[in-house]
């Protein structure tokens, strides 16, 4: 594979060949064609810094760390002298001088990684930034999709719900044209970016969805990231904007409906509906730990070498 960049922030990073090399890769780890490389030098450190709350991101990379054999450093940012004002690049040169090798960072900060492109202080991986993006879960969704016989060229990929705030919404709209799917983007006009690529659409009606649809991915309200005004919305949501066992067994062909996870169920979608049939949820858990597997053995393998304050950046006594 060719020169991984030291910091993925976002799906912009990755050229379409690292992506189809990341998996190509993931599907041979799966399917145990391909075992996780075996480590001749050193056993890789690699450490999870989590500044924001996470249940499926955190456990997967961490899973797929000790898949793959490495050592593991869960940072913990609320003990760690972050809480001393040492600033977060400070503390990725720390972790750098002590051997880690790469750092997995969920931040609620948008875009606070872009700081570290120029001069990496250490191989970072986004593991979602603020309302920014979340580029690795937006390859294990076109993973799942691939693994299940999904096509997606040329199919209609509905992207429905809070999709303003939606880092992994912002993710897929770069991600899937690469795969030629066509996106539709549904709900409140208020949950609608303003700004989107020409190529894709919007709807704010939701029979238009089910005529329309041949992937339907639902994103959560994400209240937390709401002003005041925006709580209305929740008022009625589920009535116009969420999706039912109902709506998806009444169309004549069958859709597979995802999400990212975590589901606000009663809202986006109904309990019979995520415990259907229809629904890839869990595909989506269950592969995330073989694309991180994949993501994190092309990073070390293939990424760029000049990382952190080196033996070439000081002055020679
Ligand atoms: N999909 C996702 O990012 O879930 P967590 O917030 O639980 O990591």
């Amino acid at each position: 594979m060719e020169n991984f960049p030291s910091v993925l922030e976002s799906i912009e990073d990755l050229s379409k060949r690292q992506i189809d090399g990341v998996l190509g890769l993931a599907h041979r780890i799966k399917n145990r064609s391909d075992t996780p490389f075996y480590f001749s030098n050193k056993t890789p450190i690699i450490a999870t810094s989590f500044l924001e709350n996470s249940t499926r991101t955190k456990h997967s990379f961490e899973i797929a760390i000790s898949k793959l054999g490495c050592t593991y450093i869960d940072f913990n940012s609320e003990k760690s002298s972050l809480k001393k004002g040492e600033s977060l690049e400070q503390t990725l040169l720390t972790l750098n001088d002590q051997g880690v090798d790469l750092c997995i960072i969920r931040t609620s900060v948008s875009n606070q990684l872009s700081e570290f492109k120029e001069k990496p202080p250490i191989k970072i991986i986004n593991g979602g930034d603020g309302v920014n993006e979340h580029p690795t879960q937006a390859l294990l969704d076109v993973f799942t999709l691939i693994e299940c016989g999904i096509e997606l060229k040329g199919k209609t990929f509905c992207i429905a719900g809070d999709n303003i705030h939606s880092r992994v919404g912002h993710s897929l709209i770069k991600l899937l044209p690469q795969f030629g799917a066509k996106i539709l983007l549904f709900g409140p006009k208020s949950f609608l970016p303003d700004q989107l690529p020409k190529e894709v659409e919007v709807t704010y009606d939701r029979e238009e969805v089910l005529k329309r649809s041949d992937i339907l991915y639902l994103l959560r309200v994400q209240t937390e990231r709401h002003t005041h005004n925006e709580e209305n919305n929740l008022l009625d949501y589920s009535e116009k904007y969420g999706f039912t066992l109902e709506m998806i067994e009444s169309l004549s062909r069958k859709i597979p409906v995802l999400h990212p996870g975590p589901a606000n169920i009663g809202v986006e979608i109904c309990n019979q509906l995520i415990n259907s049939k229809y629904y890839l949820g869990h595909e989506q858990v269950r592969n995330s730990i073989y694309l991180r597997m994949a993501l994190i053995q092309a990073m070390l393998q293939n990424g760029a070498k000049n990382i952190g304050f080196n033996e070439n950046t000081f002055f020679k006594f």
